[in-house]
């Protein structure tokens, strides 16, 4: 981002433009959450490029760089074949785009899950590489030894619960979970262990209403929803979800842009123009002095 800078008449001083804002922190956000109650809920957004986290960062509080990029930038079919080195890549883009929000990294698929050292060389890859400030990564209580470990070597965790998209394989599909008691028992379960392991936030994906509420009461960390309820501490979408860059989209995204038809529509007038010999113009082309 560049600088400018704007002369104060009364007291003669230079004042950086925009006005450089101090980069949020892990605590600061997780201190929202008191008794139970946050007052200001978390804005939350994914990002994966330099040029989207500057777009984004000055309206949210935290930007994931979630692993949602296999699909969305790779076209891969699931998360499953992200890798650690993409993971990082997209992280420091985000980062150098970035000077406001907490960035937090997603784990990808086989990078923590075999054991708690395994899951700090990986953590610790990605936030040396990135500069990110935290990790996020997917499961409950199995995850629980995990998130200890980390947090108490200095990587503040974020968790994710419910529909878990590494887990595809095990769940069957991306549907809604919790509508069983014994489904919903274990979600709230295993919101808790995360949290009480050190997690300083918890994303709640695709779960029935009612659960949703439930976690966010029954757990001091911040929940995070997605397909959850509004009462979460805060939310979290996929950028390009939310701008209307994919037709078909899970139910619980709200559509605030239609990004695919503006690109589709500029294309075409592009090409029209191209064949019509009407672009470059006047105004895009040099011409000798
Ligand atoms: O990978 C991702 O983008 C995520 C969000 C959907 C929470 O995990």
């Amino acid at each position: 981002m560049s600088t400018s800078f704007t002369l104060d008449t009364s007291t003669s001083r230079a004042n950086p433009t925009p006005a450089p804002m101090k980069r949020l922190t892990v605590p600061a956000i997780r201190a929202r959450k008191v008794d139970g109650v946050t007052a200001e809920p978390v804005v939350m957004l994914t990002a994966y490029t330099a040029r989207q986290a500057q777009l984004l960062d000055p309206h949210c509080d935290i930007l994931l760089v979630g692993d949602s990029l296999g699909q969305v930038i790779y076209g891969l079919p699931s998360t499953i074949p992200v890798t650690l080195d993409m993971m990082a890549n997209h992280a420091a883009a985000v980062v150098r785009g970035s000077y406001h929000s907490v960035v937090v990294v997603d784990m990808p698929f086989g990078a923590y899950e075999a054991s708690p050292e395994a899951a700090f060389e990986a953590a610790a890859m990605l936030l040396k590489a990135s500069n990110a400030a935290a990790v996020k990564l997917e499961g409950g209580a199995a995850m629980a030894e995990t998130v200890a470990f980390l947090v108490a070597r200095g990587i503040p965790v974020m968790g994710h619960v419910g529909l878990t998209p590494q887990a595809v394989n095990v769940l069957g599909g991306y549907g809604a979970r919790g509508r069983s008691d014994a489904e919903a028992d274990k979600i709230v379960s295993d919101a808790k262990a995360l949290c009480d392991a050190g997690a300083f936030a918890i994303v709640v994906e695709g779960v029935v209403e009612p659960i949703a509420i439930a976690v966010t009461e029954a757990v001091s960390c911040l929940t995070i929803g997605i397909g959850a309820s509004a009462k979460c501490d805060g939310q979290v979408l996929v950028t390009e979800d939310m701008l209307g860059m994919f037709e078909r989209v899970p139910r619980f995204v709200k559509r605030y842009e239609d990004m695919a038809g503006l690109i589709t529509r500029t294309a075409e007038t592009y090409a029209a123009e191209v064949r019509e010999r009407s672009f470059p113009g006047p105004d895009q082309t040099y011409q000798p002095k």
